[in-house]
């Protein structure tokens, strides 16, 4: 059975990272779409390094929950046959044992050089213009995809789910384009559809099943349903 699984930030949250739209919504008093658009970059990037830099170094204080753990799991038995799309810049899934993963927003963990258009790991933070360690030029920028900006893998993402069996979508509201629009590609190709989040998100109709609750219950117990109970 080939399944594509598409997560959100609610998968991450039971390990304490904030989801966007769950509380105000607000960041130091900003909304995510102010920060996190080429505009917002141009107009003060040291606002916008601020954000994002307070996010990478977050990411060493956080672990892998049980839902992560549970699709590292699935990958085990399924190889090549499940593909995790997921729209989070933190790299708890690969942390969980993940490999087959679309960044399809960009990953925290990576910078990219204006200048040089390298794309280089990146741990610290990028605030106060440090030079790329390929060419030297102050010109790094997160390597996230911005409102506006257009996600990356989309064709990979598109074949994979046009020749899925299963499309599975976990922690995310449904709310930013094109992956929310996932849900009705893949009904369009006959692929079975199935949501597990902690409230029906904005495309919540399009499933042919729905179940919510916390991701770190849901998911494993799905893969329980699909593979029998885990070893450990
Ligand atoms: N288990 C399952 N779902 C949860 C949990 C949990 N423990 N906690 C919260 N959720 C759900 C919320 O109910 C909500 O529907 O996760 C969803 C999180 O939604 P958003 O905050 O909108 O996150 P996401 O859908 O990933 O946002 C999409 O928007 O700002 C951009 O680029 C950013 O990738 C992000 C995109």
């Amino acid at each position: 059975m080939r399944i594509v699984v598409l997560t959100g930030a609610g998968i991450s949250a039971e390990s304490g990272v904030p989801t966007f739209r769950d509380a105000d919504g607000l960041w130091e008093g900003h909304r995510v779409e102010d920060v996190a658009t080429p505009e917002a970059y141009v107009a003060d990037p040291v606002l916008v390094h601020e954000f994002y830099d307070a996010r990478r170094a977050a990411l060493a204080g956080v672990v892998p929950n049980p839902a992560h753990r549970a699709l590292a799991r699935l990958e085990e038995a399924l190889g090549d046959d499940l593909l995790v799309v997921t729209q989070n810049i933190d790299d708890l899934h690969e942390r969980a044992g993940s490999t087959r993963v679309l960044h399809m927003h960009g990953e925290l963990l990576k910078a990219w050089c204006l200048a040089c258009e390298g794309r280089h790991p990146w741990d610290g933070p990028m605030g106060g213009d440090p030079a790329c360690p390929g060419c030297g030029a102050p010109a790094l920028r997160p390597d996230v995809v911005w409102f506006g900006e257009i996600p990356y893998e989309m064709d990979r993402i598109l074949d994979s789910l046009g020749r899925a069996d299963l499309f599975v979508s976990i922690g995310t509201s449904g709310a930013v384009y094109p992956a929310a629009g996932f849900v009705q590609q893949a009904a369009r190709h006959g692929v079975r559809t199935l949501e597990l989040n902690l409230q029906p998100s904005e495309g919540t109709a399009w499933f042919r099943e729905a179940r919510h609750g916390p991701a770190g219950v849901l998911v494993p117990a799905w893969v329980e349903d699909l593979l029998g109970p885990a070893a450990d």
